[in-house]
C-alpha cells in the first residue's frame, strides 16, 4: 500500500477536522512504514497504539462539537465512531497477545475506513458546522 496523500478528496472545508484528519493520516501513514521492515514488534505496538490514541482523541473532538451544537445526526456518527472503537481495542488486543500481525489487509481495512468515513460522515458533519463554529 502506497502511503495516502492528504489530498483535496480528503478535504472536509473545515480547519479544525481538516487537520485532525491529517494528523490521523500521518499515523496511518508511519504504521504502514514501521509495519513491513524490519522494526521489532514492540514498536509497531507503539506507533499502533499511536493511532489509536488519536483517533479516540480526534472522535471525541467530533463528539464534542456534535453535542455542543445539537446535530441532528449525531446518533449515526457516534454509532460509526464507537463501532470502529471496538474494531481498533480488538486489533490492539490480538496484536499484545501476538495474535495477528499487522498485515497489509488489515492496513487497507483501516484505511478504507477512515476515508469512507471521513468523504461520508465526517463530510455531512463539516458542512453541518459550515458558520456556526470554528471553520
Ligand atoms: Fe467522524
Ligand atoms: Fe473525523
Amino acid at each position: 500500500m502506497d502511503a495516502i496523500k492528504f489530498d483535496k478528496s480528503l478535504h472536509v472545508d473545515n480547519r479544525l477536522l481538516d487537520r485532525e484528519h491529517a494528523i490521523l493520516i500521518e499515523h496511518i501513514n508511519t504504521l504502514q512504514q514501521v509495519m513491513g521492515g524490519a522494526s521489532s514488534r514492540t514498536l509497531v505496538g507503539q506507533v499502533l497504539e499511536g493511532l489509536v490514541e488519536y483517533t479516540k482523541t480526534h472522535f471525541y473532538v467530533e463528539e464534542e462539537l456534535m453535542q455542543a451544537l445539537k446535530y441532528p445526526k449525531y446518533f449515526d456518527h457516534k454509532t460509526a465512531h464507537d463501532k470502529f472503537k471496538r474494531t481498533m481495542k480488538q486489533l490492539v488486543d490480538n496484536h499484545q497477545s501476538g495474535k495477528t500481525d499487522i498485515t497489509e489487509e488489515l492496513m487497507e481495512f483501516l484505511t478504507d475506513w477512515l476515508i469512507n468515513h471521513i468523504q461520508r460522515l465526517d463530510t455531512q458533519l463539516a458542512a453541518f458546522l459550515k458558520g456556526k463554529t470554528l471553520d
